[in-house]
């Protein structure tokens, strides 16, 4: 995919403040800190255009950009974030949940969890629930360049095992590995998304 132009649209609090329009989303999911925002700018090769930090729960509402004028990103807000009061972890959850369940122009979730440790149980849940969902989805495991080869091999195998699946993608922002595969299969969803 070449992208021509990829800009900021809105970050929203609430469904009566998602974006309105037709174009196809590509919403992006995981817990807090996993690396979502650096995927998004990774994929379209700029920096900061999603906000990332050190500091878990830098992303707290959802925002959107528009990519090629055509489709858009959706980053949400991470789960798990410890620090965090309970009225406002259910209100993510919340904000989450009925965007991925309402959301009809959906075409694609990608759930990413750390290429470092097992899928927690929240990794889980979300994945059992998109599962359900019956809708097109892509694992991604990040940071994979803070593993050796043999240590990455082991920690693929495992999210397969865990999550019950064949395919799960190694990603690094840092050096862009599997930029291209990433890409593909949103290209598939856009593509599947028009007939
Ligand atoms: P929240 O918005 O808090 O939910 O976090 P996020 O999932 O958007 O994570 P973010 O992209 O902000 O990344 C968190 C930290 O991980 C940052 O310090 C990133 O630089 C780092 N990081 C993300 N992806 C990679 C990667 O592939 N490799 C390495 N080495 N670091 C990464
Ligand atoms: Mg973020």
């Amino acid at each position: 995919m070449k992208v021509t132009s990829a800009e900021f649209i809105k970050s929203a609090f609430k469904e009566a403040h998602w974006p309105q329009g037709t174009q196809p989303e590509i919403a992006f999911m995981g817990r807090s800190n996993v690396g979502k925002s650096s995927l998004i700018n990774s994929l379209l090769r700029v920096r900061g255009l999603a906000r990332t930090s050190s500091l878990p729960g830098r992303t707290q509402s959802l925002n959107f950009f528009l990519i090629n004028n055509r489709f858009r990103f959706v980053d949400l807000p991470g789960f798990g974030y410890v620090r965090v009061p309970k009225s406002i972890k259910s209100e993510w959850g919340e904000m989450v949940t009925s965007y991925l369940a309402k959301r009809t122009q959906l075409v694609l979730s990608i759930q990413l969890v750390d290429s470092r440790h097992e899928p927690t149980k929240l990794d889980l849940q979300l994945h059992e629930w998109l599962e359900h969902s019956g809708k097109p989805r892509l694992i991604v495991a990040t940071k994979s360049d803070k593993l050796s080869n043999n240590e990455l091999k082991r920690s693929i195998e495992c999210v397969k095992r865990v999550f019950g699946e064949d395919s799960v993608v190694a990603y690094s922002a840092e050096t862009g590995r599997a930029r291209d595969e990433v890409w593909r299969t949103i290209e598939d969803a856009l593509t599947a998304s028009r007939v």
